[in-house]
C-alpha cells in the first residue's frame, strides 16, 4: 500500500491522474474502471487537462463505471453516465463504444450485472480501477455488511450514504434507492486500485480503511489485502492517519 498525501485537492487531483496518465502512457490498450462523485470531478479535469498538455491519446483504452443508479433516465443530470461523459470522456479522444457503464434501467438487472461483469472479464480485467469512498466506508455500491466475495449486482443504497449525497440528490431531483455495481470481487480482481479521498469529512474512514481490522463493516477495509493499491488524499483527509503510516509523503 502506498498512500500519497498532498497539501490542497488540486495537488491530490493532480498526483492521481498522473499516475491514470502514467497506466495509459505504459499500456495504451489499457482497461480503466471509473467512479463518479464529488471527489473524481478534480481528478477528471486533471486528467483532461494533462493528457492535452502531454498528448496522451486514450484511442485504445477501454472503461467501465464501477456503478450506476437503477430507474435513473440515462441522460438525467444525476446519473453516472452523464456525469462521467461530461467530466472526463466528452473531452478526451476515446472512443464511445469503448466505454461502458452498468444498465441500470434493464428489465432483468441481475442479469445485466451478470453480463457487465462478463464485459470486464472479456476485455481482460481490469488494470487501474479509480474508487472514491463513501463516509460508511462503501466503494462502489458496496455498502457496509456486504460480502467481500460478492460480484457485480443489484445493492440498497443505504441511508446514510443517501444523506451524505441528499444536496446532490436534491439538485438533480433523483432519489435513488438502489445501484447496479461491481461486487468487491471484481473490484479486488483489478491489477491495481487507486483509491482517492479529499476533506476531513474522510478523515475517519480513512483511518479506519488503513488502519483498522479488515471487515465487512468497513467495505474499503478490504483494499489493504490487494497487491497493488495506491491512496492519495489532501491533508485533511489524511488527518487521521499517525504520519508513519505514510509510505509516500511528497
Ligand atoms: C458514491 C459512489 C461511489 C463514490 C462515493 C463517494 O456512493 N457510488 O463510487 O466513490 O459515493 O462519493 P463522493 O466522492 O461524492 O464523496
Amino acid at each position: 500500500m502506498r498512500i500519497v498525501v498532498r497539501q490542497t485537492c488540486d495537488e491530490v487531483d493532480l498526483a492521481a491522474a498522473q499516475e491514470v496518465v502514467k497506466v495509459v502512457m505504459l499500456k495504451p490498450g489499457c482497461v480503466l474502471g471509473l467512479s463518479t462523485g464529488n471527489t473524481t470531478i478534480g481528478l477528471h479535469e486533471s486528467i483532461v487537462r494533462l493528457s492535452r498538455e502531454c498528448g496522451i491519446s486514450f484511442a485504445g483504452v477501454t472503461t467501465f463505471n464501477v456503478d450506476e443508479y437503477v430507474g435513473v433516465p440515462e441522460d438525467h443530470a444525476a446519473s453516472c453516465r452523464v456525469r462521467i461523459f461530461e467530466q472526463l470522456l466528452n473531452n478526451i479522444d476515446i472512443s464511445k463504444k469503448n466505454c461502458h457503464l452498468p444498465d441500470g434501467n434493464a428489465a432483468d438487472l441481475k442479469l445485466a450485472a451478470k453480463q457487465y461483469e462478463d464485459l470486464v472479464e472479456k476485455t481482460g480485467g481490469i488494470d487501474l480501477q479509480v474508487l472514491g469512498i463513501g463516509p460508511n466506508g462503501h466503494i462502489g455500491f458496496n455498502e457496509p455488511g456486504t460480502p467481500f466475495g460478492i460480484r457485480a449486482h443489484v445493492a440498497d443504497i443505504s441511508t446514510p450514504s443517501l444523506t451524505a449525497k441528499s444536496d446532490f440528490y436534491k439538485k438533480t431531483g433523483f432519489l435513488p434507492n438502489k445501484a447496479l455495481t461491481l461486487g468487491i470481487k471484481n473490484i479486488m480482481a483489478a491489477k491495481k486500485i487507486l483509491l482517492i479521498a479529499k476533506g476531513s469529512g474522510k478523515a475517519d474512514i480513512m483511518n479506519k480503511t488503513v488502519l483498522g481490522p479488515v471487515t465487512t463493516d468497513v467495505p474499503a477495509s478490504v483494499l489493504q489485502l490487494h497487491p497493488d493499491l495506491v491512496i492519495f488524499l489532501d491533508t485533511p483527509a489524511a488527518a487521521g492517519l499517525p504520519p508513519k503510516s505514510f509510505s509516500s509523503m511528497r
